[in-house]
């Protein structure tokens, strides 16, 4: 992508300091920006002293700008935090900058540096949606939301205690400020919040009591007379907190298992994991895996998941030594609407600018080595060694995963609050725990009846002969493998059947020779072998990441279909906060879409009776 075709610059500089070039205001004071956000904004929210004793704390911003707020919050974090604590933070941004702007604006504060490095290294792109930064050397998270300040808002599923409201100056940019946005600062609070703004301006003011804040001038920062701090008044009806610290059990070692594990593990929580018959025993097991996100031509909420789930697997993958084959990946045109398709999707702002490119013809045979068609170019796409992630995410298997098969999980007491207790196939206990994941994909639908999972067997083929190939999908794949390429694969539903068959080797031959009959040519004179799993597919081939209905405490994520290293990472992230009480990284939408209760709550709405109950 040339620089011509890249939004404009939200910025402009001025004697090394930012100002906008759409509302003319500066992003920090000119005098020592540094020095007015811990002044206005820190001492605003009484930090570092509200977060003494807490396990979890959370912050908001409304307004992310160069960051330079949150680099000074996430200094004092580190310097302050109590022992074993987790910080996370969610901030707004319509106009984002890029990482280079956000470092040269913070390079005026040494004290920054470290934090300033860890930040930009992992800065947002500019895709509408919700970008985490991971900041496990502070035990913190930074989620930004990439859109307009309602909508972030609006999406996210936190409960702050404290906020700071950055927006520029009311006078050139009040609609950041009008009643609307100040209410769901006040709706995403926690009792007693805090919120602290530069602004006095006579229409925040009466906005944030009008949102149940009481509200104090307090001497303000360098040339500014006076500051605001407020705190939240009104009792919060929010969500009931989950247990900061639950004895967690998983069932499952696949990459869903592992993902839920090492996102328990970033927030401070160690799980047991139980796996029949190993890590990698299941359909995450193959040679090697695409990670690719689903391209919805309809570019809605399903869209959205998968960009976001591509997004955050693409960052926890790259930083697993071992772990990517090869970048980048070919869709190629197989029908007469995917020219169309295509560019709508590259066009879409869930991706990043140049993520998803068309390609012709020349380039994409180019790319995979015989006469193609043209096709969509998917940047952050990866091939994956999955024995590289399980090995990193799950730890020493020996050691990490308990090999049992989990029979049954039923409550180890009377009522709705008592723990579970996973049972093995002689009935004995297993483990007794707090919170319990199933993630053992068709699995699962053996231990919580309802779910409504169909088996799609798979049978996929490979030549560990050389063949350097571009991963390629054509409505089946060829990818390449640390020594070769594997293709296919096959779908037969209702099968779960695990012996590999040659009618199905043929079939993936002749899958691949529908589109590229000279790589077809090669693997059918090769020495091939096969690998055959099961996939669980839901009814609407969305997966299933939440609590199940009525059983608190019992959670699963399944039904990731054929794209289990592509969506795991992400709704592990989403089970594993919502349960000890930290924000959620997944849109409310989002987080709606995959709920396991989501067909039975349809079937409600529709009048029709409830599909059978979860037992
Ligand atoms: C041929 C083929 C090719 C594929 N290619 C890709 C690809 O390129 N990219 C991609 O993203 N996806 C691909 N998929 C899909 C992908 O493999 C799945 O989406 C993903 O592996 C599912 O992960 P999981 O952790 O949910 O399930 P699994 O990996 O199947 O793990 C479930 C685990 O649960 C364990 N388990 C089950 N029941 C119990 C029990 N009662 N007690 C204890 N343990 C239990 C099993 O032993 C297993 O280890 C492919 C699938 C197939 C079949
Ligand atoms: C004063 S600057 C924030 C400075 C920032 N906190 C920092 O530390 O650099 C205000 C920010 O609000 C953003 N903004 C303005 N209007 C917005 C809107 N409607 N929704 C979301 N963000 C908005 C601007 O792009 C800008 O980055």
């Amino acid at each position: 992508m040339s620089a011509a075709d890249l939004p404009p610059s939200p910025v402009t500089w001025e004697d090394g300091a930012p100002r906008s070039r759409l509302h003319g205001d500066v992003y920090f004071s000119r005098d020592n920006g540094l020095a007015e956000s811990r002044a206005v904004f820190l001492n605003g929210c009484d930090l570092p002293d509200a977060w003494a004793g807490r396990r979890r704390f959370t912050v908001g911003e409304v307004g992310f700008g160069t960051g330079l707020n949150i680099a000074a919050l996430l200094e004092a974090w580190g310097r302050t935090r109590p022992p074993g604590a987790h910080l996370s933070v969610f901030t707004v941004e319509a106009f984002p900058l890029t990482a280079d702007e956000a470092a040269r604006a913070l390079a005026a504060w040494p004290e920054l540096a470290s934090v300033a490095r860890l930040m930009t290294a992992r800065w947002p792109g500019r895709a509408r949606g919700f970008h985490r930064i991971d900041l496990p050397e502070l035990a913190a998270v930074v989620d930004v939301a990439v859109m307009e300040a309602a909508d972030g808002l609006s999406a996210w599923d936190g409960a702050a205690d404290a906020w700071f409201l950055d927006g520029f100056s009311p006078t050139v940019d009040p609609h950041i400020w009008r009643q609307e946005v100040i209410d769901l600062v006040a709706r995403r609070s926690a009792e007693g919040a805090r919120a602290a703004t530069y602004t006095v301006a006579g229409s925040v003011r009466r906005a944030l009591a009008a949102a149940g804040f009481a509200v104090a001038k307090a001497p303000g920062h360098g040339r500014k007379r006076q500051r605001l701090q407020a705190r939240l008044e009104r009792e919060v009806a929010g969500p009931a907190r989950g247990r900061s610290d639950p004895r967690m059990a998983i069932i499952g070692a696949g990459v869903a298992g592992a993902s839920l594990r090492r996102a328990f593990a970033t927030l401070g929580v160690e799980a047991v994991v139980f796996d029949a018959e190993g890590p990698g025993a299941g359909a995450s097991g193959a040679p090697a895996a695409l990670m690719a996100p689903r391209l919805d031509a309809g570019l809605a909420a399903p869209a959205a998941l998968f960009a976001q789930a591509a997004r955050t697997a693409a960052r926890l993958y790259e930083s697993i030594p071992g772990a990517v084959i090869a970048r980048g990946a070919l869709q190629l045109e197989a029908g007469p609407k995917d020219a169309s398709r295509f560019s709508a999707i590259a066009r879409s702002d869930l991706f990043e600018p140049g993520e998803m490119s068309p390609i012709g013809a020349p380039e994409a045979s180019a790319r995979v080595g015989e006469a193609a068609p043209p096709g969509l170019a998917m940047a952050s796409a990866m091939v994956l060694d999955p024995g590289a992630v399980l090995g990193v995410w799950l730890g020493p298997a020996t050691q990490s995963v308990a090999r049992a098969r989990v029979a049954a999980v039923e409550r180890a007491g009377e009522g709705p609050s008592a723990p579970w207790r996973l049972l093995g196939e002689d009935g004995a206990v297993l483990a007794e725990a707090d919170v319990v994941c199933i993630a053992a994909a068709m699995g699962t639908g053996d231990l919580v009846q309802g779910l409504g999972m169909t088996p799609v067997r798979g049978q996929a083929s490979f030549a560990d002969a050389a063949h350097p190939i571009t991963a390629a999908l054509f409505g089946a794949y060829a990818i390449p493998t640390r020594q070769g390429v594997l293709f296919g694969a096959t779908h037969d539903r209702g099968d779960r059947s695990l012996e590999p068959r040659p009618a199905d080797r043929r079939r993936n031959l002749e899958a691949v020779g529908a589109a590229l009959p000279e790589l077809a040519r090669a693997l059918g004179g090769a020495s091939l072998a096969d690998w055959c799993a099961v996939r669980a597919t839901t009814g609407d081939y969305l997966p299933l990441a939440g609590q199940v209905a009525g059983r608190s405490g019992l959670w699963v994520l399944t039904g990731l279909g054929s794209r289990g290293f592509c969506l795991a990472p992400l709704l592990a992230e989403h089970l594993a906060s919502t349960i000890v009480g930290s924000p959620s990284p997944l849109p409310h939408a989002l987080a709606a879409l995959v709920d396991p209760g989501r067909f039975a709550a349809r079937a409600a709405r529709k009048g029709r009776p409830r599909p059978e109950q979860p037992s």
